[in-house]
């Protein structure tokens, strides 16, 4: 059976762009047709300024998202990374056989360090180095798939590099993992400024869904969306990102395409209305099952145990066998 691994950081609240781009299929496909792995990965969310309390917070809710959503513990394997010591363990071995260009060539480590630097903060080390740590999540569990959205495919191709390259040096070691994405809502984008991600971490508040938005906020929120110039609803990216993105997120709800759906409207506010009620509905049972959950937080407690003892087993053997092959003294 394929082996999948997936992760979400809690460095903000849930988004609908986490939703639609990876988690629905999560839970929708793979959690059915694999041998698969969900994580909070918490680890990361250290790799910018952050309040240790928020994220213990924000790590506790993804977890329970991950669950509300629909990833069955009789069936995945959902766990916390940093209750599984092998991530930061490969992560060292992985930092000997990438390179200090490759990290610097990251997308999202350029961006991210402006944003940084904009801010009067200085970058943390661990912001460069964060695409080995996720190569290590990927490779530790000889995983064969990675169902992530588009802006995660270039530190896939980075973990898919590092893998080949280790095995060259030092012998077969790991699996070379792929990237996997959706269809339609592999980016969804902010739904204020329709040209950039709709990020967790993100400071446009208002163009962003969280997952657990009321319903009226949703609503809000999707009616004040920018949209082009223009009155006909066209699915063009390029030339009209706003209602483009409209129709993908009204598309990946309802199931539908995003060149079919734009034919059914005349107007860009029945549109609106629309993907509104859409989201809303989609959101819905999410809000109700997560309520249930936090309302029996020793249940989340054990799957996170029971997770982690999976993910540690799952993943021990391959990380010993890396740290023989690359040349250092097993333990007497
Ligand atoms: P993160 O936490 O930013 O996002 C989690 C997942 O949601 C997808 N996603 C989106 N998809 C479509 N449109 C959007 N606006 C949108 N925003 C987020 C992401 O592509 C991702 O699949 N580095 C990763 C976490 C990670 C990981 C891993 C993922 C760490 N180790 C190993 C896979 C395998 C990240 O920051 O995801």
């Amino acid at each position: 059976m394929k082996r999948v691994f997936s992760g979400v950081k809690p460095t903000g609240h849930l988004t609908l762009g986490n939703y639609l781009g990876a988690m629905r299929r999560w839970v929708a496909v793979d959690q059915h047709q694999a041998d698969a792995l969900f994580s909070v990965v918490d680890l990361h969310a250290l790799t910018v300024e952050h309040d240790p309390a928020r994220v213990r917070r924000l790590s506790r809710q993804a977890a329970t998202l991950l669950l509300a959503a629909g990833l069955d513990p009789e069936r995945c394997t959902v766990f916390v990374q940093s209750h599984v010591d092998e991530h930061a363990r490969l992560s060292y071995l992985l930092e000997c056989v990438a390179t200090d260009g490759e990290m610097r060539r990251m997308i999202q480590y350029k961006e991210k360090a402006v944003r940084e630097r904009a801010r009067g903060g200085s970058v943390r080390l661990s912001l460069l180095t964060y695409p080995v740590l996720m190569a290590a999540d990927i490779l530790a569990y000889g995983t064969d798939e990675v169902p992530v959205g588009e802006d995660q495919a270039q530190h896939v191709e980075l973990a898919r590099d590092v893998a080949v390259r280790f095995n060259q040096r030092y012998g077969h070691t790991f699996v070379v993992p792929r990237a996997t994405s959706p269809g339609v809502a592999a980016r969804v984008m902010n739904l204020q400024e329709p040209t950039s991600k709709m990020g967790k971490s993100d400071d446009v508040g208002p163009g962003i869904v969280y997952l657990l938005d009321e319903p009226d906020v949703v609503r809000r929120k999707v009616m004040r969306a920018v949209t082009d110039s223009g009155r006909d609803v066209v699915y063009d990216r390029e030339g009209r990102p706003g209602v483009a993105n409209l129709l993908e997120i009204l598309a990946a709800c309802t199931g539908g395409s995003p060149e079919a759906l734009s034919g059914a409207y005349e107007s860009y506010g029945a549109l609106k209305r629309d993907t509104a009620e859409a989201v809303v509905e989609v959101l819905r049972p999410v809000q109700e099952r997560h309520k249930e959950l936090c309302a029996d937080p020793g249940y989340v407690d054990g799957v996170l145990r029971d997770g982690a003892d999976r993910a540690r087993a799952m993943a021990r053997p391959t990380v010993d066998a890396a740290y023989r092959a690359i040349g250092l003294l097993p333990a007497p």
